[in-house]
């Protein structure tokens, strides 16, 4: 006989925080399959989904830690780091490369935690991305954003008053979420350019509607083998900053996506080349997370260089909480359906290639050699 697993889903304490990590609409597939589910007291309320929902899909709706008390796995957005133990699996963002200090703590409450960000980018767990699934509605909400705070419209206009210009955008980083910037961008009407260290990103820019740039920059080992960006030396850096200058400065509208895992985001606008864009336009700094893409980016706030309104927001797919939850919701179904297998029974199978990928502690210790990599280049102190 199969041991149906208990899932709970937690409510995210983080401020500013809408999402929830698993939807109504995720609770009932996973009691279809026979498992059990808690959901924590207005735990989707801020994406819009009361607890009555979920006590309609089938789930127990309680406080932490009664839902706690029951060990099994525990999902959330950001992965849950107190009142748990060996008898919990957590499953969420942990943040694990960058924090990998936070991850020796969270390791020695026994629990097993799986780390959503180190899901491989390989075919087969496209639908457990989260990552991806994040950053496609950052890049919508960025563009929004943008398009709020620019004092002009996006769309060429010609009217009985005249032909209003359309606004022109620049996205650098052309990943899931740059790409979804740029078709955004497009969809309202601006004229958009893009640039990407990947020769392979110019493709797929184009495919979106945009013009993509070609700077004079030898980028041809700019990719590693999981298909991320690789950090670049500081005279390329330099020289990738020089021959963005103009393409900067002619843009109404700079969004900038620029990630490399696990370390500081590169510096692709220097203070000078935001004093070159015209008075009224606006950068969105979507790497501001990492120290940011834009030197004079301050997570969070609101900064004015020269007449530029420079953005770094940090929650951006919190602004659609109830379209990122149901994506993160979804994903991690396809996750815990992959987990628990045909006889419905959770395995953390270290010979399965998306769980090894995943799994970053168990049995009181860091298991993964990435973090532990990244631990031992840390001085001991969390970044
Ligand atoms: P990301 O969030 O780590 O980085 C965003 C973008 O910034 C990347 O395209 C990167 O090349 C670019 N970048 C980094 N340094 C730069 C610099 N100095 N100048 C300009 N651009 C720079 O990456 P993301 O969006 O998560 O995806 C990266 C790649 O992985 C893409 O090729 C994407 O198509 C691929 N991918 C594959 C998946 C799969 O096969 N399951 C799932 C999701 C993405």
């Amino acid at each position: 006989m199969c041991q149906p697993v208990h899932i709970s889903v937690v409510k995210e304490t983080a401020p500013g925080e809408r999402r929830v990590a698993l939807s109504p609409q995720g609770v009932s597939k996973l009691v279809a399959l026979g498992h059990s589910v808690s959901a924590e007291t207005g735990c989707g309320v801020a994406a819009g989904l009361v607890d009555d929902d979920y006590r309609e899909a089938g789930a127990e709706v309680s406080d932490r830690s009664s839902l706690l008390q029951r060990g099994g796995v525990v999902l959330g957005i950001e992965a849950v780091r107190s009142g748990v133990n060996d008898s919990h699996v957590v499953i969420g963002l942990v943040d694990p490369l960058w924090r990998p200090v936070d991850v020796q703590t969270l390791a020695a409450t026994g629990a097993t935690v799986l780390s959503l960000e180190l899901i491989p980018r390989i075919t087969r767990a496209q639908s457990m991305d989260v990552l991806s699934s994040m950053a496609t509605v950052a890049g919508y909400e960025a563009v929004l954003l943008a398009a709020a705070r620019l004092p002009k419209m996006f769309p060429l206009l010609m009217t009985a008053a005249g032909t209003v210009p359309a606004a022109r955008t620049l996205v650098l980083g052309a990943g899931v979420a740059g790409l979804q910037a740029i078709a955004t961008a497009k969809r309202l009407g601006s004229v958009v350019q893009a640039y990407d260290v990947r020769p392979a990103a110019t493709e797929q820019i184009e495919s979106v509607g945009g013009r993509s740039i070609r700077l004079d920059l030898d980028t041809a080992q700019s990719e590693d083998s999981g298909g991320y960006a690789k950090a670049q030396g500081d005279d390329v850096q330099a020289r990738q900053q020089q021959q963005l200058t103009p393409f900067v400065a002619e843009s109404d509208i700079v969004i900038t996506t620029a990630a490399i895992p696990g370390a500081k985001s590169p510096e692709l606008i220097t203070a000078a080349m935001v004093s070159e864009m015209r008075p009224g336009s606006v950068v969105v700094d979507m790497a501001a997370e990492r120290g940011g893409n834009c030197a004079v980016t301050i997570a969070d706030q609101d900064v004015e260089h020269d007449g530029v309104l420079v953005l770094g927001p940090t929650d951006l797919a919190s602004r659609s909480a109830a379209s990122s939850s149901q994506m993160f919701s979804n994903n991690l179904v396809t996750l815990l359906t992959h987990l628990t297998g045909d006889d419905g029974e959770l395995h953390i199978d270290t010979d399965d290639e998306i769980t090894a990928g995943t799994l970053v502690a168990r049995n009181g210790a860091i298991v993964h050699q990435r973090v532990t990599d990244a631990l031992a280049s840390t001085t001991g102190e969390s970044r």
